[in-house]
């Protein structure tokens, strides 16, 4: 049986997952809360990249930039000016759609995208095919740019020299440290700078749970290599970040490249490829994109700030500004494709048992610790394990009810393994540990439960 959207929305909100946001107002649309569980998975998925990204490797450094930028910087970049969706309303039912997808729908072209406002304007009122999708109507207004980005203002006066942007992707806060970085650690091209953080975009059309939303996290890294190397550089991340996924548990036939055709490459883009997942509910969709952003940025960065930013190779004696391979992800959408693909319903002994087939560094709870009873000295014997394990991995203490719905409870939230402290540990200081995937049970010393976890 397929996954579909509702059960996993309902399973989230039930096990403490992921809550819609204001849920006690109504709910905003488009925005998510972790809950306890939720939480600890998605903290799982940032430091599993980043300990795959930054701490294993010799070669990649962090950074964690601030969220307002000087508005020069989206000047640079391109998002002021080309950041832009085209949105058209239609004057019958009030709706506004991107013109675009509206006439791509309508009249199967795939040719829209990057045309002008004024294009796509006369393409909707010419072509009798272009209906609003609600109401059949034929009556739109101009279609117009409509930027991407969340403005505010710095300081108390709504004035235009003060409006700042929330940024739309945290790669800027990399290409702005570039010269920092290079003064300040002792990095040679080809090296990385990595960031993890909050990013903003004022979508249009958000949907499909934390798949798009409008404030969501992002985990990126440039990649500065010299030019000429950078389509192996290229070539090389993506074999990577493929083994990323497939080592966390991620089933590669749920998987698949996806080559951006050439005609519609972002403007700084020489080639792009996406990381696509299958998901049940919405099919292949982009988990991540592996971009070779060229030296279009560091030259913008160079060109707006009238500061160099360019690499001295000193063995060569040259000079020269380093082009840049990219990946880029989302966290909540990884999260949510790590979720969906560890998700299984199975008959077990006639009952059906929901289970998170989590990869252990994922699971948001290593380990749950049950005493068989709440009476004393199993508890005793059970708390002691527990507060001896608590400090380097998330334990669960669970006292509440049969054995059996103890073990239910964690197979839902991914736990790996489940501790039983019984009356003959009191003899034989051995323990049941229980595996979530197999439901096999084994006896070990007590002593042992570290070790197996550390496995
Ligand atoms: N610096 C390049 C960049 O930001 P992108 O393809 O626009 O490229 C990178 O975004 C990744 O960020 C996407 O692959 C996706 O995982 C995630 N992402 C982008 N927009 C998102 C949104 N509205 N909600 C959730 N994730 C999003």
């Amino acid at each position: 049986e397929t996954v579909t959207m509702e059960k996993i929305v309902s399973f989230c909100k039930r096990r403490g997952f992921i809550f819609q946001s204001s849920e006690i107002y109504g709910g905003i649309r488009s925005a998510y809360d972790y809950g306890p569980l939720g939480v600890e998975m998605k903290r799982n998925v940032k430091d599993e990249w980043w300990r795959t990204m930054v701490h294993t490797r010799d070669d990649v450094v962090g950074v964690d930039a601030a969220i307002i930028m000087h508005p020069r910087v989206w000047e640079a970049s391109g998002h002021v000016g080309t950041f832009n969706d085209m949105l058209v309303e239609s004057r019958t039912s009030g709706r506004r759609y991107r013109a675009d997808h509206l006439i791509e729908a309508a009249t199967g072209r795939d040719d829209i995208e990057g045309l002008s406002a004024e294009e796509m304007t006369e393409i909707i009122q010419t072509d009798e095919r272009v209906k609003d999708p609600l109401d059949g109507g034929r009556d739109f207004a101009p279609v117009r740019p409509f930027n991407l980005m969340f403005e505010t203002y710095t300081g108390p006066v709504k004035s235009p020299e003060n409006i700042a942007y929330l940024r739309p992707e945290t790669a800027q806060g990399i290409f702005t440290n570039f010269k920092n970085v290079l003064d300040t650690s002792r990095v040679k091209v080809p090296f990385g700078i990595a960031q993890q953080g909050k990013s903003f975009r004022n979508e249009i059309t958000p949907g499909n749970f934390i798949f798009r939303t409008r404030e969501f996290e992002q985990m990126e890294m440039e990649f500065f290599v010299e030019p000429g190397t950078d389509e192996g550089w290229h070539e090389y991340w993506l074999e990577e970040r493929w083994r990323w996924y497939t080592d966390l548990g991620l089933n590669p036939d749920n998987l698949r490249r996806y080559e951006h055709p050439k005609e519609k490459l972002s403007h700084y883009s020489k080639r792009t490829v996406d990381i696509e997942y299958d998901f049940p509910f919405s099919g292949w969709s982009e988990l991540e994109g592996i971009a070779n952003r060229t030296d279009y940025d560091l030259k913008r960065h160079a060109e707006f700030s009238g500061q160099k930013l360019e690499y001295r190779d000193q063995q060569a004696n040259r000079s020269y500004v380093p082009y840049v391979i990219e990946p880029a992800v989302g966290v909540d959408r990884i999260t949510l494709a790590f979720l969906v693909d560890a998700y299984r319903e199975e008959e077990v002994e006639g009952e059906t048992r929901t289970v998170l087939k989590l990869h252990p560094r994922l699971a948001p709870v290593k380990a749950a610790v049950f005493p068989l009873t709440k009476k004393e000295p199993v508890s005793t014997v059970a708390k002691k394990l527990y507060d001896d394990l608590k400090g380097d991995y998330r334990i669960a203490y669970d006292d509440g009810g049969s054995i059996g719905r103890r073990y239910r409870r964690q197979d839902e939230a991914g736990t790996p393994f489940c501790v039983t402290v019984d009356f003959d540990t009191l003899e034989d200081k051995q323990v049941t540990i229980r595996d979530r995937d197999t439901m096999q049970q084994e006896r070990i010393p007590i002593e042992a439960v570290r070790d197996r976890l550390k496995a």
